[in-house]
């Protein structure tokens, strides 16, 4: 039989190499390529490549290759499974898939293990599961579902990091979940690379994934984030599962959000709210109003916006200090949004609003540990510096959302009467809206609405 060979993939493109070079031939990147396996593949011929074995993982059988007429091909609307927690399966579009792999990721101590220890013990009420960990000895695992109030008995552990070996026990075990707690635990006997290498950490997913496509078995991928936002090296682990979900908040807050960043089964974005308690995550079905800082009366520097992040409108604090900087080059610091998106709003707020703040530090937070990522949010962070800059509170009551443009236009985003529906069912009195967003009759219920087409007349409603 052909023995497997090894490749070099870079982790950007991932194009593939049968020597190892320091500058990707393809895109350019430097150091990115690391050492991969590649299946000899049974029909494809020699010159397989990694893509192509990648890609008959996927489509299964390589025999079978008749053209069909797409409205002729048996399909079943995928049968769900309910994870038990409602909005794990918001989150999961509905509940999880079979033969589905999904990595979750987060930082170390966001609670990723609790999330998935829940999961699996509800679910293997009527799928068998299997917790394989590789960062916790099994009486850590068993000591914190026992502390959880968990019933154990339908779920079995494994501690163990050789994926080999976890699929010789989830051969004859046959669970149709299995959990890898983590992904960077894991390593094969493929490779020489040491555990933890990104050429590991990719190989034993792909097994994984191999593995759940050929079975049915559904998989859970742990990923701690590293320091540069990627899973175990960038963006690596990303194109193989079917979904991709991240697991936020702020180590000072008990609310956690999740959020699919990816997700062939659902909507994107789409989130999940849970707060933590000492039983463990609990759901938080009607968010809406959580991420405000609960201060009493109005702040300078504050201003609530009302994002849509996923189908539900969420009522949101931003906060911002604008302070005169010692430094030469003075700092923007934003924390829940992009930094690249408040350096364009804050030459904006220049160019159009005729408010310069070159000369200070501009630190933007939003509140909770949520993180923002439509354009929305840009007039409600504008209106936040502007505040404190001037050092004087919104009016009390107000509410804001808008897309700004570089001419200094205020741009509408979807579903705005949505969005201040809910700022006015959770008693705001006044709301900065772009023009194109605003509502029939001009206003809802007791709440004024005041359209803006540009920046200028936003900052002077304020
Ligand atoms: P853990 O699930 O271990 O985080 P991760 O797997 O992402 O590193 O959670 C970290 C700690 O927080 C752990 O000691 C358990 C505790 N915790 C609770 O007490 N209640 C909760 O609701 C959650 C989510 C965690
Ligand atoms: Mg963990």
């Amino acid at each position: 039989a052909a023995k497997a060979r090894t490749a070099y993939v870079c982790a950007e493109c991932g194009a593939d190499y049968s020597k190892w070079q320091g500058q990707c031939g393809e895109c350019g990147a430097w150091n990115t390529l690391s050492e991969f396996v590649v299946e000899p593949a049974a029909k494809a011929g020699a010159g397989a490549s990694v893509a192509a074995s990648r890609r008959a993982g996927w489509a299964g059988r390589a025999d079978a290759p008749a053209v069909t007429a797409l409205k002729d091909v048996r399909h079943s609307e995928e049968a769900r499974v309910g994870t038990g927690i409602g909005e794990f399966d918001r989150v999961l579009g509905g509940g999880l898939v079979p033969g589905a792999v999904v990595l979750v990721g987060g930082d170390p101590g966001i609670g990723k293990s609790t999330l998935l220890l829940q999961a699996i013990v509800r679910m293997a009420q009527s799928m068998p599961g299997l917790y394989v960990t590789g960062e916790e000895s099994l009486s850590q695992v068993a000591g914190r579902g026992a502390r959880l109030g968990l019933p154990l008995d339908g779920v079995h552990a494994l501690a163990e990091t050789c994926v080999e070996r976890i699929l010789e026990h989830a051969a004859s075990m046959r669970p149709a979940l299995i959990v890898a707690d983590s992904v960077q635990t894991l390593w094969t006997e493929q490779l020489g690379a040491a555990p933890g290498s990104v050429s590991q950490v990719r190989e034993s997913a792909a097994r994984l994934v191999r593995y759940a496509k050929e079975t049915g078995t559904s998989v859970f991928l742990v990923g701690h984030v590293t320091k540069e936002g990627g899973i175990a090296g960038p963006r690596v682990l990303e194109h193989m599962v079917d979904a991709v979900l991240y697991f936020e908040g702020e180590s000072g807050s008990r609310f956690r959000v999740l959020r699919a960043f990816k997700n062939r089964f659902g909507a994107v974005n789409e989130l999940g709210v849970f707060a933590m308690s000492d039983k463990g995550l609990r759901e938080v079905p009607n968010p809406s109003a959580i991420f405000l800082s609960g201060s009493r009366g109005p702040q300078p520097g504050s201003c609530v916006m009302v994002t849509r992040e996923g189908t539900r409108p969420l009522l949101v604090e931003v906060q911002a200090l604008v302070d005169s900087s010692p430094l030469s080059n003075p700092r923007r610091v934003a924390v829940g949004m992009e930094q690249n998106r408040l350096a364009m709003l804050l030459a904006v707020l220049h160019r159009h609003g005729g408010i310069a703040v070159g000369d200070q530090d501009v630190f933007v937070n939003v509140v909770g540990g949520i993180r923002v990522q439509e354009t929305a949010a840009d007039l409600p962070v504008l209106l936040a510096v502007l505040s404190s800059l001037r050092d004087q509170p919104l009016a009390e009551q107000t509410v804001a959302f808008g897309e700004v443009g570089l001419s200094g236009e205020i741009r509408p985003v979807p579903n705005g009467e949505d969005r201040l529906k809910e700022a006015a069912t959770h008693g705001f009195k006044r709301a900065i809206v772009p023009k194109g967003n605003t509502p029939r009759g001009g206003r809802i219920g007791e709440m004024e609405v005041i359209a803006v087409e540009r920046l200028s007349e936003a900052l002077d409603a304020a």
